[in-house]
């Protein structure tokens, strides 16, 4: 595969295709297992992981790339082959989470708002995981809707770290993912979608103008953003065409037509509602850039629960993981139904 950042960043956003963020630190990844009265240690989360990366028929027709964990990026199958030969034989793309995480931001609102740390040592930490396979990485940096929140404080320090970040990224001929999440899951009772796409279109304005700023070649990058969306604890709800035409309406105002592709995170939605946000968005069409996926749970609940931890359930894990994959290239289509939900 061609190794210039334009042609990698298309192909992780090729038609029908989407990214499987994989890429649970050991904290999270060991929450997702408690739901399903699960020991996380290193073998569980291998043996979980190599099902998902040894379902050929999804890795090799709906996912593009793979966000790994600095763990798993390392790790080898039980039979020995390196985690990561196994989807590039499938031909999906190795990527890498390298951001540390989100760590209080200091000052006023420091127990609500964060700013995502890893800039220390990032160029050598890229030359290591280029060495492992990486060819795209993942930074997420952390946007809550509270009373007074965001503060500019918190969204121009988020917006420049990314910058940052993807400039070293582009430096070493990796992809970055510039992920920033205005959460959904907030306390705030006036987290209706007006305000999320208030907020939105505020971060990511910041974020590309920061990436102006540091010379980020936008060919070279793809967007992973939150779709506008009330919170979880809105009692006003909006519709998905709703959900659907706000995004876009957002992402026309901020994002330039020279990044090739947005691959939404699902942030807290449930498995079918991520899928239909998605494919309504295509089918409106007429847009200047590709929009697929890059979820986690959205992705993997399903299949997490299938398999519960049993050996004897890896067939049941992996169809449920394919389903989903499946639907979800649908929806990067713009055609998804609930009709083909069903019928599978
Ligand atoms: P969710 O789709 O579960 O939000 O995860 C995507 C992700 O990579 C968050 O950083």
């Amino acid at each position: 595969m061609s190794e210039r950042l334009e042609d990698i960043a298309r192909a992780m956003v090729a038609p029908g295709k989407g990214i499987l963020a994989a890429d649970e630190s050991s904290g999270t990844i060991k929450k997702r297992f408690d739901k399903i009265n699960l020991t996380s240690t290193e073998d569980a989360r291998r043996d979980y992981r190599e099902m998902l990366f040894r379902s050929t028929d999804a890795m090799k027709n709906y996912v593009s790339g793979v966000i790994l964990y600095d763990e798993t990026i390392r790790q080898k199958a039980k039979d020995g082959k390196p985690l990561v030969d196994i989807m590039k034989a499938a031909g999906s793309i190795p990527g890498i989470k390298v951001d540390t995480g989100a760590k209080p931001l200091a000052g006023p609102t420091a127990k609500i708002e964060t700013v995502t740390e890893g800039l220390d040592g990032l160029r050598e930490r890229l030359a290591d995981y280029y060495k492992l396979g990486a060819r795209f990485a993942k930074w997420r940096a952390v946007i809550t809707i509270a009373d007074g929140c965001p503060t500019w404080n918190c969204v121009k320090a988020n917006a420049h770290a990314l910058a940052r970040y993807a400039a070293l990224c582009q430096e070493a001929g990796i992809v970055p993912i510039v992920e920033p999440e205005v959460l959904m899951d907030g306390e705030h009772s006036r987290h209706d979608i007006d305000e999320c796409a208030r907020v939105t279109e505020w971060t990511l304005r910041a974020v590309f103008r920061e990436l102006y700023d540091a010379r980020v070649n936008l060919e070279g990058m793809v967007l992973k953003p939150n779709m506008v969306i009330a919170g979880q604890k809105c009692a006003k709800q909006a519709s998905a065409q709703d959900v659907a035409e706000r995004t876009i309406k957002v992402l026309k105002a901020t994002v330039p037509s020279s990044v090739p592709g947005i691959a939404f995170l699902s942030g807290g939605q449930s498995d079918e509602a991520a899928t239909e946000h998605l494919s309504l968005m295509n089918a409106i069409g007429n847009l200047p850039w590709a929009l697929t996926f890059s979820y986690g749970r959205a992705l993997q609940a399903a299949a997490l629960q299938a398999w519960g931890g049993k050996p004897e359930n890896v067939a049941a894990g992996q169809r449920a993981f394919t389903h989903r994959a499946k639907m979800n290239s649908l929806a990067a289509l713009g055609k998804w139904t609930a009709k083909l939900e069903k019928a599978a």
